[in-house]
C-alpha cells in the first residue's frame, strides 16, 4: 500500500523530566522521574498523522544503538512505513533532553547524531513513495540538502509540499517557493520576516509579509490565539481551541500532521487548519508528545462549514 503522506525528518528518543521551574545557567534543580518516549519532529508528525488514519511513510536515519530498535518498533506499531529509515553505523540515534515546567513550557536540547546523516541520496531512494504520495511533509532537524531534494522530487511528481520551518533554518528560495503551506509559529515568522526593529506587526500582517517571501501559502500558528492562514487570495483567522496546557511539547508537530492529514483527504486549507488547531489543543492537555497524540476515534468534532 502506497503512502499518502511522506514525512522527511528526524527521529529522536525523548528523555524528559518535569521541573517546578527551568534551571538557570550553573544551577541544578530537582526533576521528576525520567520518562523515555519516542520523539523527533519527523517521527512525531508521522505518528500523529498515522493515528488520525493517514497512510504514512517516513524518511530518516537512526544510529546502531539500543534506542534505534525501540524507535523503529514504535513507528511500526503505529503503522508507519519505515522502509526508508536507514541505520548509520557507529553513530548514536538522535536524542532530545527535555525539561517541562509546571506551566507546561518546555526547553529542549537536541543531539541530532544520526539525523545529521540524512542525505539527498536517502531521499532519492524513496522516489516511489514521494512520487505517489499526495503530500510530502518536510521537517528540519535534518540537513537542508535532504529537504531540498525531497521538494524537487515532489515538484516533479506534483506532490504537495508542506514545510514546517521549526526551528527556522536557512533554506533557499527554490525550496521556500514550493511550500504550500509554510507553517511557522509567530516567533519563527518574525525571524523569517526580519522586519524593522521593534516592529510588532499583527499576526495577519506578519503572515502576509511571510507570504511575500515566496511560499505558495503560509500558516502562522499562535498557540493560545489560534492561527492565521495567508494565501494570495485571502487572509483567514483560525480561532483557538481553549485548553489547559499541561505539556506543549510536540503540539506544533501534531498541528502540522493533522493539517497534512486533512490536505491528503482533499479538505481546503481553512478546514484543514481548523482540524489541526483542534488536534494540537487535545495534545497539550496531556504529558509528552507522541503519548499525547489522539487516534481518530478520540476526535469529537462536528464538520466545519466554510
Ligand atoms: O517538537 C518536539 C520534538 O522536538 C521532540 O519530540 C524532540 O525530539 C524534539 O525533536
Ligand atoms: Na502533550
Amino acid at each position: 500500500r502506497r503512502p499518502e503522506l511522506v514525512v522527511v525528518g528526524s527521529l529522536n528518543t525523548d528523555l524528559s523530566a518535569r521541573v517546578s521551574r527551568h534551571p538557570r545557567p550553573g544551577e541544578t534543580v530537582a526533576g521528576s522521574p525520567l520518562s523515555m518516549t519516542p520523539g523527533g519532529k519527523g517521527a512525531n508528525q508521522a505518528v500523529a498523522a498515522a493515528r488520525l488514519g493517514a497512510r504514512v511513510s517516513i524518511i530518516g536515519r537512526v544510529g546502531d544503538d539500543n534506542h534505534a530498535g525501540e524507535l523503529l518498533r514504535g513507528l511500526r506499531d503505529d503503522n508507519v512505513d519505515t522502509t526508508h529509515v536507514r541505520t548509520t553505523p557507529d553513530t548514536s540515534t538522535g536524542t532530545a533532553m527535555i525539561t517541562v515546567s509546571d506551566d507546561g513550557e518546555n526547553s529542549i536540547v537536541v543531539s541530532a547524531a544520526a539525523n545529521d546523516e540524512v542525505s539527498g541520496d536517502d531521499v532519492r531512494r524513496a522516489v516511489d513513495h514521494i512520487g505517489s504520495a499526495r503530500v510530502v511533509s518536510l521537517v528540519p532537524e535534518i540537513p537542508v540538502a535532504a529537504l531540498h531534494t525531497a521538494a524537487l522530487i515532489a515538484r516533479e511528481h506534483a506532490t504537495r509540499v508542506v514545510l514546517n520551518l521549526s526551528p527556522v533554518i536557512d533554506v533557499d528560495d527554490e525550496l521556500l517557493r514550493l511550500a504550500d503551506p509554510l507553517i511557522v509559529n509567530e516567533h519563527e515568522a518574525r525571524q523569517l520576516w526580519r522586519g524593522p526593529d521593534g516592529a510588532a506587526a499583527e499576526a495577519s500582517t506578519l503572515a502576509r509579509e511571510v507570504l511575500r517571501l515566496g511560499p505558495r501559502s503560509v500558516v502562522v500558528t499562535r498557540g493560545a490565539h489560534g492561527a492565521v492562514i495567508a494565501t494570495p487570495e485571502a487572509t483567514t483567522e483560525i480561532p483557538a481551541v481553549p485548553t489547559e496546557a499541561v505539556d506543549t511539547t510536540g503540539a506544533g508537530d501534531a498541528f502540522a500532521a493533522a493539517l497534512c492529514w486533512r490536505l491528503v483527504e482533499g479538505d481546503t486549507m481553512t478546514t484543514s487548519a481548523r482540524w489541526a488547531a483542534h488536534v494540537s489543543a487535545l495534545t497539550i492537555g496531556h504529558h509528552g508528545s507522541q503519548p499525547s497524540y489522539p487516534a481518530q476515534e478520540a476526535l469529537s468534532v462536528p464538520g466545519f462549514d466554510e
